[in-house]
């Protein structure tokens, strides 16, 4: 589904991102973990076409994101760590904005609720403005537009920073909700114990190189750890 093939990012002479190679099939979360700078966002950005590669593929379901953007962002939802959401509006005018911007205008108010009613947010909400919204309410707007969508693929960049620890217990279920309907989902984060409980696989980076990836179910969270840690000696 999501697919890197020597994958290289620089920014006069400096590598950012060094021939990653990296594929997310349907139904994983593949968590990208790494010190700060270590080309997390820079390898998101690649598959959103918001920056082009210097050389190497990226492709969504085989299509090329660099030749056919427009094509392969009808594929994906995106979610930062702050889901940009006009504020003057409700909950549900900005689920049906984005959802119309995507292509999807023909929803009723009933079945947008629903949407928004799935991804978590209290229904009380629903036509509260945003601006008056918590942060997890922001980052569950954000989902409940990638179901709008219904994306095969989810690019989340830290979507879960600066969440209390129920909000980020909810947000971990509703990707899992998503990876057992074939989503497949790669995450940038810094939180290791979410990236175990959620994840079905991490890649440990550092310094634009993928240094170690692992399949979730084969280590404990205090292995998990112990191997980040030690990666990230010089
Ligand atoms: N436009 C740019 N020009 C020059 N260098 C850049 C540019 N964008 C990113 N970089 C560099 O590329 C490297 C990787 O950055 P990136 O944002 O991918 O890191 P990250 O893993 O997401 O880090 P963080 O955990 O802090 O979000 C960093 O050294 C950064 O300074
Ligand atoms: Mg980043």
């Amino acid at each position: 589904m999501l697919e890197a093939r020597s994958l290289t990012k620089t920014y006069n002479g400096f590598t950012a991102l060094d021939s990653l190679d990296l594929s997310v099939q349907a139904g994983e979360i593949f968590c990208l973990l790494g010190a700060n700078g270590a080309g997390k966002t820079t390898t998101i950005n690649l598959f959103l076409n918001f920056i082009a590669p210097t050389s190497g593929s990226v492709t969504i379901r085989g299509v090329d994101v660099v030749a056919n953007p427009l094509e392969t962002k009808k594929y994906v939802a995106y979610i930062p760590e702050t889901v940009i959401l006009y504020k003057n509006l409700s909950g549900l005018e900005n689920l049906s904005y984005f959802a119309a911007l995507a292509g999807h205008e023909e929803y009723s108010p009933t079945e947008l609720r629903e949407f928004l009613r799935q991804s978590g947010l209290p229904e009380e909400a629903a036509e509260r403005r945003v601006g008056t919204y918590s942060k997890g309410m922001r980052q569950k707007v954000g989902i409940a537009i990638a179901l709008a969508k219904h994306a095969e693929s989810l690019l989340l960049d830290e979507p879960t920073s600066g969440l209390d620890p129920k909000a980020s217990n909810e947000f971990a279920n509703l990707l899992r909700t998503l990876r057992d309907r074939g989503v497949a989902v790669l995450m940038a984060t810094h939180d290791l114990f979410h990236a175990k409980e959620t994840g079905t696989r991490v890649g440990i980076m550092k310094r634009g190189r993928m240094v170690a990836s692992l399949e979730t179910d084969e280590v404990g969270h205090a292995d998990l750890e112990r191997i980040y840690l030690e990666h990230m000696h010089d």
